[in-house]
């Protein structure tokens, strides 16, 4: 009997090197197979006596059942072992951090107009919102703004379908057309209340215009200091008697505020706009920082054309005012040191997420 102990030892023996089903399956085949050894023996028992066939048939019944007894058991192990690695795979880490829910914040433009709308709105300026697509009219001409005037090329200015030769639409190159929009409705509501109904320019009493109008503006043009779509804010008091001293003191006031910095001296230089006069830009300069010693431009500025005083409906021999307008997404790269416009407007979450 010592072949068939041999044999299934054998067996186990290449059954345990099997590691894989397939593996296994080919030893399996050359022991219990049809052409395995095991019925080779068996064909080999057609020789042999009634007698012996029973001894020797119940030998090879009891090595053919070690043998599938050792194949189960190595099919159960590979089957374990497989499974082990499928759980180790797919193994969850619980200690592993959750995915959050990221926590949005506002754009630091947003937080910039907030703080000029705080500081204003704490010196009695109301906030007006307009339309960006204007007319002609409000963005232009209101603001004597000459019919040649190279601001009005299609080469610096978008103009938009649905207006007419006459009445052309555009997106707002400024928010100077907010000085006219908001100052004729003020002159519309005190010329009623006082009773008024005539339709020349009007020089009764009404409280002062103080108002900022920020919003989106858009221009033909695009670097790194400038974007197609940026912001402006125009500031606008209109009385009886408003001076430049006044615009120089609520601007230096206003930018003190802003930069929280009151060694930041302001410097007006004088410029033309078509819709004031005189005119001048307005540059600040820090006493320390990165920035210190620098002029930088802020703002246009200036005291409001008699032309647009009359646009307004008012009368330039009583009313007087200044106006400004100012760059938000310049001041925000100012308190923050940015020196690329575009990064506020690419929306890359790792440069906005900064500024929570
Ligand atoms: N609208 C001007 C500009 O866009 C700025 C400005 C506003 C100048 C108000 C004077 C008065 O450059």
């Amino acid at each position: 009997m010592t072949d068939l102990n041999d044999i299934v030892s054998a067996a186990s023996t290449a059954f345990a090197q099997a590691n894989t089903p397939a593996d296994l399956e080919n030893a399996k085949a050359l022991f219990l197979g049809k052409s395995g050894r095991m019925t080779e023996l068996m064909k080999g028992m057609v020789a042999l006596s009634v007698e012996e066939k029973k001894s020797r048939g119940a030998a090879i019944n009891v090595a053919k059942q070690s043998i599938e007894a050792a194949l189960t058991h190595r099919r159960q192990a590979l089957a374990d072992a497989e499974l082990q690695l499928q759980l180790q795979a797919e193994a969850l880490d619980v200690t592993l951090p959750g995915r959050q829910r990221g926590a949005g914040g506002l754009h630091p433009v947003s937080l910039t107009l907030e703080r000029i709308e705080a500081i204003f709105g704490s010196m009695g300026f109301d906030v007006a919102q307009g339309p960006e697509i204007e007319t002609d009219w409000f963005n232009f001409t209101a603001l004597n703004t000459p019919e040649d005037h190279p601001a009005r090329s299609m080469h610096d200015t978008f103009y938009v379908e649905g207006g007419t030769d006459k009445a052309p639409l555009l997106l707002r190159t400024h928010t100077s057309p907010m000085q006219i929009r908001y100052a004729v409705q003020h002159v519309k509501k005190y010329r009623a209340a006082a009773g008024d109904a005539s339709e020349g320019l009007f020089a009764g009493d009404m409280p002062e215009i103080r108002v900022i109008a920020p919003g989106r503006t858009y221009r033909v043009d695009s670097d790194a200091t400038h974007s197609p779509m940026f912001h402006q804010c125009e500031g606008l008091w209109v009385g009886e008697n408003v001076s430049f001293k006044d615009l120089k003191f609520v601007f230096t006031d206003f930018c003190r505020t802003f930069f929280e910095s009151d060694d930041l001296v302001l410097r007006f230089r004088p410029s033309f706009f078509p819709f004031t006069e005189p005119s001048a830009e307005i540059d600040i300069q820090f006493a320390s920082g990165p920035l210190a010693g620098r002029w930088l431009e802020v703002a246009g500025s200036g005291q409001v054309h008699p032309n647009v005083i009359r646009n307004m409906g008012l009368d330039p021999e009583k009313y007087i005012g200044f106006a400004f307008g100012m760059g938000p997404d310049r001041l925000t790269m100012l308190r923050y040191g940015v020196n690329d416009l575009r990064l506020f407007f690419d929306g890359d979450i790792r440069f906005l997420s900064q500024f929570q």
